[in-house]
């Protein structure tokens, strides 16, 4: 468990855990999750300055909600400078967090020198996937947020009988669960919509050009690998990873992989790391 603080940006207050010291590295968390999804990340600290806000709306910030996600981008942004961050950052998002992390490296190109997206995709939401979501947020406003939990877990975690048979798959999915039960409706709700308005960005990703570890469970069912491999092919710096016996979630999936991914990364950048994040 890393050390909170609460930091006042952009007109509201986001709870950000952080530990370690040297280059930044910032954990952006997916939806609708909390800081709590990279405990396994902790260890990452011994190596960086580890920076992981709960987005607005989620975890222990305030109740102001996301109107989209560029603002969520923008937050990180104010984030940094309010903690006094100069160093642009090795920025780590997962599916939501990564859609932020390319909104931050597209409109903040200056505080980002290299980009981990995991389980994410660069594309908008198709109109079904939209109508999805405005079905599960009218769904949470009648049922509360037991609703996404039962419909989100069975997708979020890997289905092989290898995967569901590991010793730590019913603590992932009870921190999973109880993460879901914690975030208010109006943050999911708010969130979905934010989800559902997000910009296709592959024009805009074929533009940055900081060194970008891609990073997918060979058994996403929300981001397959499909997704990651067209970004690898648009994105000039990206190399991928397709993790055996993940889902979605792969950071807690599988946390020994996932980790020394980073450190490698962070050692071997395809490319140096510098700041500036589009050419
Ligand atoms: C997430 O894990 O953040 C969500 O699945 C993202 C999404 O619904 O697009």
């Amino acid at each position: 468990m890393m050390p909170v603080h609460h930091v006042a940006v952009a007109g509201t207050s986001l709870a950000v855990h952080a530990a370690g010291s040297g280059r930044p590295l910032v954990l952006l968390h997916g939806f609708p999750l909390d800081h709590r999804m990279w405990d396994r990340q902790a260890v990452l600290a011994e190596h960086c300055h580890l920076i992981a806000p709960d987005l607005r709306g989620f975890g222990g910030s305030a109740a102001s909600v996301a109107t989209s996600v560029a603002e969520l981008a923008d937050d990180v942004a104010a984030l940094l400078a309010a903690l006094h961050v100069t160093e642009p950052a090795v920025v780590c998002g997962l599916s939501m967090g990564g859609y932020v992390a390319q909104h931050l490296a597209v409109r903040h190109p200056d505080r980002v020198a290299a980009l981990v997206l995991a389980d994410t995709r660069l594309e908008a939401d198709t109109p079904d996937a939209r109508a999805a979501r405005a079905d599960l947020a009218g769904k949470v406003g009648r049922l509360g947020p037991g609703i996404v939990a039962a419909a989100m877990i069975p997708r979020l975690l890997a289905d092989s009988d290898a995967a569901r048979g590991t010793p730590h798959r019913a603590a992932v999915e009870e921190a999973l669960r109880r993460m879901i039960l914690e975030q208010t409706v109006p943050s999911i709700q708010a969130a979905l919509e934010a989800l559902g308005g997000r910009p296709d960005m592959t024009a805009a990703m074929r533009e940055v050009r900081v060194p970008t570890l891609l990073v997918v469970g060979a058994e996403d069912a929300i981001t397959p690998p499909e997704c990651l491999e067209r970004a690898e092919e648009i994105m000039p710096c990206a190399r991928l990873l397709i993790v055996p016996g993940a889902g979605h979630m792969t950071p807690l999936e599988q946390p020994a992989v996932f980790n020394a991914a980073v450190l490698e990364f962070l050692r071997h950048p395809p490319g140096a790391l510098g700041g500036g994040g589009a050419a």
